[in-house]
């Protein structure tokens, strides 16, 4: 069952896994509120209701009414499959008196459903996203449809990373290709300014630079990254992203100093050039009552 904006990727799932789509109907009342109404027969079955969270503030409500609706009406489970997850960098208390927003975000979805599927959560300081979920959360891995696209698409490449949180995709992907990799060195000084570091690159002149990250939120990590290439004479890196979340005018201010900017379809986007809707149906249908009787 989707959610408004999110049909397009649960009829991708629904034909990977052979499965039905749930209809449903929602609308805004005059004063803002939110109607909903499921259409189709879900007792007996599980249902799963297809919403990435890349607008997590609008889309929290209409989610819960979804998932209640669900269950009342005798659903056999309800898992969230959340290709992107919300609320996952907000892990601890920064400065004083500063809301813990993945813990409280994780409270409130532990209560609503029985399950999530998720493509990579960004984990931290949490190892493991069974450290802040009450129920099964599955996190699968989106490296490895990136690093098939980078080998399909790019010669002799480079694999980078912006920061050292980056090093899990990066080294994944790296090792999967068998290409080398480097992993710069990123200060966040606020949201939307960061500074950059860069290694010595001078072995890998002839490399086509790849720039990997988990998520492209303000755009600040790569289009930083990304100048600095251009101010070293290095090539124009490619930069693959699983999450292309772009607020405003990112993405168009890294095409400006990027070779190509590719991403996954985790979060719809003009950059999604490689889809994990295969890699969550094949997850799916390991999970018990997904086959259509
Ligand atoms: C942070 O550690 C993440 O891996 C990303 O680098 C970060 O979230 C990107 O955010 P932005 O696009 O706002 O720089």
């Amino acid at each position: 069952m989707p959610l408004p904006g999110n049909e397009t990727f649960a009829r991708l799932l629904a034909a990977e896994g052979g499965w039905s789509m749930v209809e449903s109907e929602t609308r805004r009342f005059p004063d803002g509120e939110t109607y909903f109404r499921i259409l189709s027969e879900v007792k007996g079955h599980a249902v799963d209701l297809v919403c990435t969270l890349a607008a997590p503030d609008d889309q929290f409500l209409r989610l819960v009414f979804a998932a209640d609706t669900a269950h009342r009406l005798g659903a056999a489970e309800v898992t969230l499959v959340a290709p992107y997850l919300a609320y996952m960098r907000q892990d601890k208390v920064f400065n004083p008196g500063e809301a813990v927003t993945s813990q409280t975000f994780a409270r409130l979805l532990s209560a609503t459903f029985d399950r999530i599927v998720t493509v990579d959560p960004h984990l931290h300081r949490y190892p493991l996203l069974s450290a802040l979920y009450q129920i099964p959360a599955d996190s699968l891995h989106a490296a490895p449809v990136l690093a098939d696209w980078i080998a399909a698409n790019v010669a002799a490449p480079l694999l980078i990373g912006p920061d050292e949180e980056s090093v899990q995709w990066v080294s994944g992907i790296a090792s999967r290709i068998g290409a080398p990799f480097e992993v710069l060195r990123k200060t966040r000084h606020g949201d939307r300014s960061v500074e950059i570091a860069m290694p010595d690159l001078s072995a890998h002149r002839l490399r086509q630079p790849v720039l990997v990250d988990d998520i492209a939120s303000s755009g600040g990590t790569l289009i930083e990254a990304a100048r600095q290439f251009s101010a070293m004479g290095l090539p124009r890196p490619i930069c693959a992203v699983v999450h292309a979340l772009f607020a405003g005018d990112a993405f168009a201010l890294l095409s400006e100093v990027a070779a190509r900017v590719v991403s996954t379809d985790t979060v719809a986007h003009a950059s999604n050039a490689v889809s994990v809707a295969p890699l969550i149906a094949r997850h799916l249908n390991t999970l018990p009552l997904r086959k259509e009787s």
